[in-house]
């Protein structure tokens, strides 16, 4: 049976591995499929649909109809994403971050940027905490490079603006049980306890624009999926602090170089990052894995598969915004005529043009980096 061969799949917002099944994953989180309808009607309010809506990046949701709604009813609607800053910011950290810009403007909401440089220490054995504080403005400096607004933007750092943090976390903290954390994240005793105190910290962000503002206000998480764990927990314990319970649109992975898995930044060689020379960048392009024949005169006969190509995914999710070229490009592809070298060849191109455009947004932004932090 086909589904033997595959690799274990893995979810956790600290590893994620293994083939991911999807639909399987949806089911064991218990969330609510993306529909054509809810896609339909976010584009109706920003005035068009957003290339990662109509090509499926986001595949679930949870209460995504009831945040439309109170928007809808002319209630005043909130956003929050994060960044764990642990390393540099690869295209896959940015697929949510250029949605929250679309949704930012399709919904006139406050944008809560959580740079989470208390978690990034914790989890990981080999950084300290002075690397991940200093990765968090430069990790900031890609957020903003992605178009968001200074008026409406609020990042922040869990160390540095602790002191307006901690008691929203406490209240979270105090909520939630030991045997909870343990049955969501899968704690073991030899964790270090901060390991377990931080979900009330990633938690708590849900609720901070309705306590700045002193007012209940809907909130929408947009991050992929592997986020979700974290908010199975605060939904459970929103309404029993006062709030509404957080609402979450979820995207899946956009997929390494290599075969199979995300990309992760703990595969530098099969991940592109923002800041890569473009010139380096196009190289890992170019050792690219595609799913290709082994020779060109069986790759003709045969054609290319582009559902196994992660160069096509790279189309498909960031690199290709016109659906009638993806649609040939996967014609030509199929069919034999269009070779890898040639299709990676494009690719190369089209991250280099990508690079050089995004790494001058983020020089630019350490000139306004103040104006995007909370105040
Ligand atoms: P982090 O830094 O691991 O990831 C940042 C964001 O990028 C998403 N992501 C991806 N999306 C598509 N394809 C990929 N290959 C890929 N890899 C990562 C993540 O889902 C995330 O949205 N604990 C968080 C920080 C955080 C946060 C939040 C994230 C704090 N509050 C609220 C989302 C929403 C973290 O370490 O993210």
């Amino acid at each position: 049976m086909a589904h033997e061969t595959l690799e274990e799949m893995k979810v956790t917002p600290w590893e994620v591995s293994g083939d991911v099944d999807y639909g399987r994953l949806m089911e064991q989180f218990g969330v609510e499929p993306l529909t054509r309808n809810l896609e339909e009607k976010i584009a109706q309010h920003a005035g068009f649909m957003h290339m990662q809506l109509r090509r499926g990046v986001y595949i679930s949701h949870r209460d995504l109809d009831w945040w439309l709604k109170e928007y809808e009813k002319g209630n005043k609607v909130g956003l929050y994403t994060g960044r764990g800053p642990s390393g540099n910011v690869h295209l896959g950290h940015l697929l949510p971050w250029f949605f929250c810009k679309y949704l930012q403007d399709a919904f006139d909401a406050d944008l809560y940027f959580q740079m989470t440089d208390d978690e990034k220490f914790l989890f990981n054995d080999n950084l300290e905490l002075e690397q991940t504080i200093a990765l968090t403005y430069e990790n900031a400096l890609d957020v903003i490079a992605c178009g968001l607004d200074p008026e409406k933007t609020h990042i922040f750092s869990d160390t540095d603006n602790i002191g307006s943090l901690y008691r929203i976390a406490l209240k979270v903290a105090k909520k939630v049980t030991y045997s909870t954390a343990k049955a969501v994240f899968g704690f073991q005793d030899s964790d270090n306890i901060g390991m377990i105190w931080y979900p009330a910290m990633q938690a708590m962000t849900c609720f901070l624009q309705s306590v700045r503002e002193e007012e209940n206000i809907p909130c929408l998480i947009p991050a992929a999926i592997d986020q979700d764990p974290y908010w199975r927990m605060t939904r459970d314990i929103a309404e029993k602090m006062g709030y509404y319970k957080p609402s979450q649109i979820h995207a899946k992975f956009l997929p390494g170089l290599a075969k199979g898995g995300k990309m992760s930044a703990s595969q530098p060689e099969t991940a592109i990052f923002t800041t890569d020379p473009p010139g380096e960048a196009a190289k890992k392009v170019m050792s690219a894995y595609t799913g290709g024949r082994d020779t060109v005169k069986e790759q003709r006969e045969k054609g290319g598969q582009p559902e196994i190509c992660n160069v096509y995914a790279y189309y498909y999710f960031l690199f290709e915004e016109d659906d009638e070229a993806l649609m040939e490009r996967e014609r030509v592809c199929k069919s034999g005529e269009l070779l890898c070298g040639m299709c990676k060849k494009d690719l190369a191109n089209r991250v280099k043009i990508f690079l050089n455009n995004f790494q001058e947004r983020r020089e630019k932004a350490r000139e306004v980096l103040e104006d995007f932090l909370l105040k």
